[in-house]
């Protein structure tokens, strides 16, 4: 097959991840025959730096052509300063809502050889694999009125919760129908005692949930949700939740697997998706050749699945980054005295090569 794929690297860690995850594609397009075309745009900090703005029109244009996004990472301590309007987290924020991008799916599967990474006790974690199903183009992120106001007492700063039925219903069946392709099991996880739109959240789930009967739904309170991922996490298939709990939720799950370097995500709308790591642009270790390549890689591998149905080729990368951990090659948020520590060009050249000679 032929498809575009606006490559957006953006800053920090971004810059090193995502030609890594492109020479992974180039291994597959060579392997099984298919022709990727990336188109490289800027996002984030290096676009405040070479335009102003975070989200530069044709960037956005790029992104809404390709057929496919992958992106790096945003962010720096760089622009920590500027107004939030122009920061460049708002480009992410720009991208998910201009591409309709309301569902963002993050997997947390545990590698079994990495199970002595997580600080967690491996009786709990074994076998795990849970799927963050979480809202995102709604919510607090977005809801009016906001901003920071003068009143005569002093300053008040505000953010509004909202969500309609069709925001609710939309992600919900990208939930269930996920679980039906899983465990047959959503736990939808709300503030339903305290918060009017987690009632509407809550009732609309149970609405939805009329159309999969052959998937097991329950609900779950966020304060309650946070405590049973530590407890108990292999209870969990699907958790679909709102964009503030799911952003929350899902850096949980995250270090459950050991490292957030290891966790990819999608986010999905009906025309649009975008690929990207669940960790950020990590500056402390930028530029030094030392980040985990495998969230980005596994990234890609979202992508060739959900945009292009690629499942051969989606399972040769695994099988890749499986067999680079198996030979014991980790890079450093992974290192471990009985392993091999490897750069970031290294890890991706061990998949490659997997990929390749397999
Ligand atoms: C994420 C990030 C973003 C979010 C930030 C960088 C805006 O934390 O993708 O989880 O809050 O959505
Ligand atoms: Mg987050």
């Amino acid at each position: 097959m032929k498809a575009t794929i606006a490559t957006l690297p953006g800053d920090g860690v971004g810059q090193e991840i995502l030609p890594a995850a492109i020479n992974v594609l180039e291994a597959i397009a060579k392997r099984f025959g298919h022709s990727f075309e990336f188109v490289p745009a800027i996002v984030g900090g290096a676009a405040i730096d070479a335009t102003g703005q975070p989200l530069p029109e044709e960037t956005l244009n790029i992104a809404k052509c390709c057929d496919s996004v992958l992106l790096g990472a945003v962010g720096g301590p760089k622009w920590e300063g500027l107004d939030y309007s122009i920061r460049p987290e708002r480009a992410l924020l720009g991208l998910r809502k201009e591409l309709g991008m309301y569902g963002n799916l993050r997997p947390a599967k545990l590698f079994p050889m990495l199970a002595d990474a997580s600080t967690i006790k491996l009786e709990v974690l074994k076998d795990l694999d849970l799927l963050v199903v979480r809202e995102l183009t709604g919510g607090i992120y977005f809801g009016e009125p906001r901003g920071i106001q003068t009143t005569e007492t002093g300053k008040r700063g505000i953010n509004t919760e909202v969500y309609t039925t069709e925001e609710i219903v939309r992600v919900a069946r990208i939930a269930f129908e996920a679980a039906q392709k899983r465990n047959q099991h959503v736990t939808s996880v709300d503030k339903a005692n305290v918060l009017e739109s987690s009632e509407l959240w809550r009732s609309v789930i149970i609405e939805v949930h009329k159309d999969y009967s052959d998937v097991r739904l329950d609900h779950m309170y966020v304060d309650n949700c946070a405590m049973q991922l530590i407890r108990n996490p292999r209870q969990f298939d699907v958790i679909v939740t709102t964009n503030l709990f799911g952003d929350i939720l899902s850096d949980e799950a995250a270090m459950l697997t050991g490292s957030i370097g290891m966790l990819p995500s999608a986010s999905l709308g009906d025309k649009h998706a975008m690929y990207e790591p669940v960790h950020g642009s990590a500056p402390d270790i930028a530029g030094r050749d030392i980040a985990n390549p495998i969230a980005m890689i596994a990234s890609s591998v979202m992508m060739l699945t959900h945009s292009f149905h690629l499942d051969a080729e989606a399972q040769a990368i695994d099988a890749g980054i499986y067999k680079a951990l198996e030979q014991g090659y980790r890079t450093k948020d992974l290192e471990s005295p009985s392993c091999i520590t490897v750069g970031t060009k290294e890890m991706s050249g061990h998949i490659v090569a997997a990929i390749l000679t397999s």
